[in-house]
């Protein structure tokens, strides 16, 4: 027997026209050919992009995991006329006994562009499992949102996460966002695989479409976190307006706990979600060997006790794997480099988004290729219990609820140890 993993690839839309594709031998692909037409961004004055009522009325409000656990949440939101207040109140369905939490305030200026005043503030120490609701806005205009946080981390508690990637703010975005909201199996978090808005499309990679996205993607980044992945359309590298500092408008944006992990840089970090131990990895970082990324991922895999959290989960933005005639090799060099940690720690699932078409793998480990192809959509991985999980994909052009792929997985720490268990 050769060494097994699991690589599952997921991208959800995209613009990218399915060509001849070679296939190593091994692999299954379906009959569906994309549609040709590059897709539209919707325009500006589309419903999804309105703006809230009311005077500095907070906008594009998103929340994030905001500590290692589960028992905090980031909340951010962007005031357009001042800076307004930094403070959230927040109370438990249960006890109606209001609580304040103070953030911070923050504004770039990208080559012509002033960005909006952008808030972040953590709210910690909030009782597992329970529904909370939240108040922006304090002073002038006020939006309650609210969201359900996780249960206590443990190894058989069931959870599930959708799986987005790609989104940018096309009409296949709404789509997928819709889809995703309408699928019966409900999901919970949101792994975002990387590649948010799109706004570096743009001529001077104009940031009003990263506001925009931010409106359109409220009803659902206010209410649920949405563990984010950087991507290449997070880098905003662009030299030729003066612009060299990558990802400025990705970090002034979304914040993410990595502190919490004992990371150094936020494009790389992990949490605890239920039973899910989550590394997020950026592609588009320095991963080499001695690199800050590399010892980080070197001492973070040994720590995962997986009698704690079965399912250990990595994001990158870039697949290791990849059959698609586009970003095809992209993510070779990190392969090379974490493929061996990710056998060696059993890792159940790398989730990737860059490629604009479905694919998933069997578990392999640089061996051979079993590819199914989609198209715009997503997915959901819903944990049963520490042994079990079920993953599905959602293509937006059969609807919210029709499955086009699926795979059970079974966990590969207890799988190994239910073995040696029974061998005895
Ligand atoms: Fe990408």
């Amino acid at each position: 027997m050769g060494i097994h993993w699991c690589s599952v690839i997921v991208s959800v839309l995209g613009f990218l026209v399915l060509e001849s594709v070679l296939f190593v031998d091994g692999g299954l692909t379906s009959s569906f050919i994309r549609k040709v037409e590059k897709t539209i961004d919707m325009p500006l004055d589309s419903d999804v992009f309105r703006e809230p009522p009311g005077y500095n009325a907070p906008q594009q409000v998103h929340i994030t995991q905001g500590d290692h656990v589960g028992k905090a949440v980031i909340v951010s939101w962007v005031t357009m006329e001042e800076p307004g207040s930094t403070t959230v109140v927040y109370w438990s369905e249960n006890n109606k006994k209001k609580f304040i939490a103070k953030g911070i305030v923050t504004t770039y200026i990208f080559y012509n562009y002033i960005s909006g005043f952008i808030h972040h503030c953590n709210i910690s120490d909030l009782e597992y499992d329970t529904k909370y609701y939240y108040e922006v806005g304090i002073g002038h205009t006020t939006r309650t949102f609210w969201f359900t946080t996780p249960p206590k981390v443990g190894p058989d508690v069931p959870y599930t996460f959708g799986l987005i990637g790609d989104l940018g703010q096309s009409f296949d975005s709404n789509a997928t966002l819709t889809h995703y909201e309408m699928n019966p199996t409900q999901g919970k978090t949101v792994l975002f695989v990387g590649d948010i808005s799109y706004a570096d499309n743009y001529p001077d990679h104009d940031n009003t479409r990263w506001d925009s996205w931010g409106r359109f993607a409220e009803r659902n980044t206010a209410y649920q976190p949405w563990i984010w992945t950087a991507g290449n359309h997070e880098i905003d590298f662009a030299p030729e307006i003066g612009e060299t500092e990558p990802f400025k408008p990705y970090t002034h944006r979304y914040q993410v706990p990595f502190e919490a992990s004992q990371s150094t840089s936020p494009f790389w970090y992990s949490i605890k979600r239920a039973s899910a131990y989550i590394i997020v990895l950026s592609s588009y970082s320095a991963y080499g060997k001695y690199t800050p990324q590399y010892e980080w991922l070197e001492h973070e895999l040994p720590k995962v006790n997986r009698s704690e959290t079965p399912w250990l989960i990595v994001m990158t933005h870039s697949p290791l794997y990849n059959s698609y005639i586009y970003h095809y090799m992209e993510g070779e060099s990190m392969r090379v480099l974490f493929e061996p940690w990710f056998v060696k720690y059993k890792v159940d699932v790398v989730f990737s988004g860059h490629v604009h078409a479905y694919e998933r793998s069997e578990r392999i480990s640089n061996i051979e290729y079993d590819i199914v192809n989609g198209n715009y959509g997503h997915a959901i991985f819903d944990i049963k219990n520490k042994t079990h999980a079920y993953h599905s994909w959602h293509r937006n052009q059969d609807g919210y609820a029709v499955v086009a792929d699926s795979m059970w997985f079974y966990n590969r720490y207890w799988y190994h140890h239910e073995q040696h268990a029974s061998s005895k």
